[in-house]
């Protein structure tokens, strides 16, 4: 797995201090990148799905998909953490912005990937 992530300057902490809170089996599975989502993968590895909770702003997450998609397998679920939250209305803007169908689960939104 592959994670994005940057530092938080308000709570004075990085990404680095997010995988000790993971047991050593799973952080030796996870590739973390100190930088925006946006900025894209690094390798042209085919990637099988894109979780994306990041800023949760509408433009950066339009940026975000359109970066990565076109290294998504068909039929890669797409998935948007917080898609039902009222304090972050830009997750749901941009799925629709972009025109994605999918579905509601729970507070998550899926979206495949047609290839
Ligand atoms: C709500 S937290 C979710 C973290 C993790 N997915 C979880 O459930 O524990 C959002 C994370 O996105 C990160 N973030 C904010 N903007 C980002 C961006 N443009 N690119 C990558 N990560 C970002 C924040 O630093 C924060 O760690």
């Amino acid at each position: 797995m592959v994670t994005y992530d940057i530092p938080d300057l308000s709570r004075g902490i990085g990404p680095q201090h997010y995988l000790q809170l993971v047991d050593s089996d799973v952080r030796d599975r996870i590739e973390l990148i100190v930088a925006p989502g946006s900025t894209g993968p690094r390798d042209a590895k085919p990637v099988d799905l894109l979780y994306i909770d990041s800023s949760h702003e509408r433009e950066q997450t339009i940026e975000e998909v359109q970066v990565w998609r076109p290294h998504l397998r068909p039929g890669a679920p797409v998935i948007f953490d917080d898609y039902t939250n009222p304090g972050f209305p830009g997750v749901r803007e941009a799925t629709e912005q972009l025109g994605l169908r999918g579905e509601q689960r729970g507070e998550l939104f899926v979206h495949r990937h047609p290839g």
